[in-house]
């Protein structure tokens, strides 16, 4: 059968990216696998990074970038009992993504949430368990906490503030884009500036920070923890600017980022996080723990917001619209 998908060859510009279309051998599939048509397939911040060659975790080039996909299931294994050809699913892949065709193990696909179209469930996978990871295994928000969430108008902030807010969270959401404070309002949050929120002092003594930008952002926002006040480090997204590629740039942020000894963190009660969701998605242990929450979706009335739909040819202009800040929610390219 012929397969289309989107794969890195070279690093660098977004206008690097293509659809190239080959042969897939039927006989690839396992007993334990699922074959999706995939429909939509997600673009994540970290797909900027593995195109410009800034992502350690990627596999050397040439290889299919992406993590997530939703469709409609049209084979499956010998020994699959939980799906049925016609099933419409969501899945989570470790790279590969970016593809008209994906074979999955079926323990990484999981039945599209009732309240949730197609395209959403292609905004689900990363941006659901970062979010309720960050959230509620590493940073135990609950009702009453002042929580801080960068970033907030991309698709984990997306998320993650609906999440604190089911929680019972007092939330501030931050961007770089004053224009895109509405969004975050509209999502239960206040909304502030990057700027707006260095600037104000006030803002501060909060339980839980998610942190985004890396570098010296992570310094500058644990000093507005309070007492027992956790951060969670997801990102380094001030390693790039516009999409453009810079050495200098992602050293310059990995040299900002904060080493934090031990013993300074005694007399600040303060707790430091880092969270890799590959990692953890990779333990079986916890790809079924996490599946487990999935039901959240439908209990916590999460809705990710998708934003714009690119068909696959035009997965460039795709990526360009997320690495230039156009983005409200999540970008997601159609096949
Ligand atoms: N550790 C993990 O396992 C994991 C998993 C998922 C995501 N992440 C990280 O979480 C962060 C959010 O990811 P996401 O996929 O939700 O983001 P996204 O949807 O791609 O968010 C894009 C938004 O990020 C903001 N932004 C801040 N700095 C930027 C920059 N240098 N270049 C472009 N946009 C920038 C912009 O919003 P404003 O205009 O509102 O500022 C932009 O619209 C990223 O750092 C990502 O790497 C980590």
């Amino acid at each position: 059968m012929q397969v289309q998908d989107i794969p890195i060859l070279r690093y660098g510009e977004a206008n690097r990216l293509s659809v190239r279309t080959r042969d897939e051998d039927n006989a690839e599939l396992g007993p334990n696998d699922v074959r999706i048509a995939v429909k939509y397939s997600g673009i994540n911040f970290a797909d900027v990074q593995m195109r410009l060659g800034q992502y350690y975790d990627a596999p050397p080039r040439p290889f299919v970038p992406g993590y997530e996909v939703s469709g409609v299931v049209d084979a499956v294994g010998s020994e699959v009992e939980r799906y049925s050809i016609g099933d419409e699913v969501v899945a989570g892949t470790y790279f590969g993504g970016y593809t008209s065709t994906l074979v999955v193990p079926a323990q990484q696909v999981f039945p599209l949430p009732a309240s949730t179209s197609l395209a959403e469930g292609a905004a689900l996978p990363v941006n659901f368990f970062t979010a309720y990871c960050a959230l509620f295994e590493m940073g135990r928000v609950r009702e009453g906490d002042r929580v801080l969430i960068e970033c907030a108008t991309g698709g984990v902030g997306t998320l993650a503030v609906q999440m604190a807010r089911y929680a019972g969270a007092e939330v501030i959401g931050l961007t770089t884009s004053p224009d895109k404070k509405a969004y975050i309002e509209a999502l239960g949050a206040r909304a502030m500036t990057l700027d707006e929120f260095y600037a104000d002092e006030s803002a501060a003594n909060f339980d839980f920070i998610l942190n985004a930008s890396g570098g010296r952002d992570v310094k500058k926002q644990m000093n507005r923890l309070g007492l027992c006040g956790r951060i969670v480090c997801i990102g380094i997204n001030a390693s790039v600017r516009d999409g453009k590629k810079s050495t200098l740039r992602l050293l310059w942020t990995a040299l900002r980022t904060p080493i934090i000894p031990v013993l300074a963190l005694f007399n600040k009660n303060r707790g430091v996080f880092g969270f890799n969701g590959l990692t953890v998605l990779q333990d079986p242990v916890w790809v079924e723990r996490l599946t487990g929450k999935l039901a959240l979706i439908d209990e916590m009335g999460l809705r990710p917001h998708v934003d714009k739909i690119f068909p696959a040819a035009d997965v460039a202009e795709a990526h360009r619209f997320l690495e230039t800040k156009q983005a409200r929610g999540k970008v997601l390219i159609g096949w």
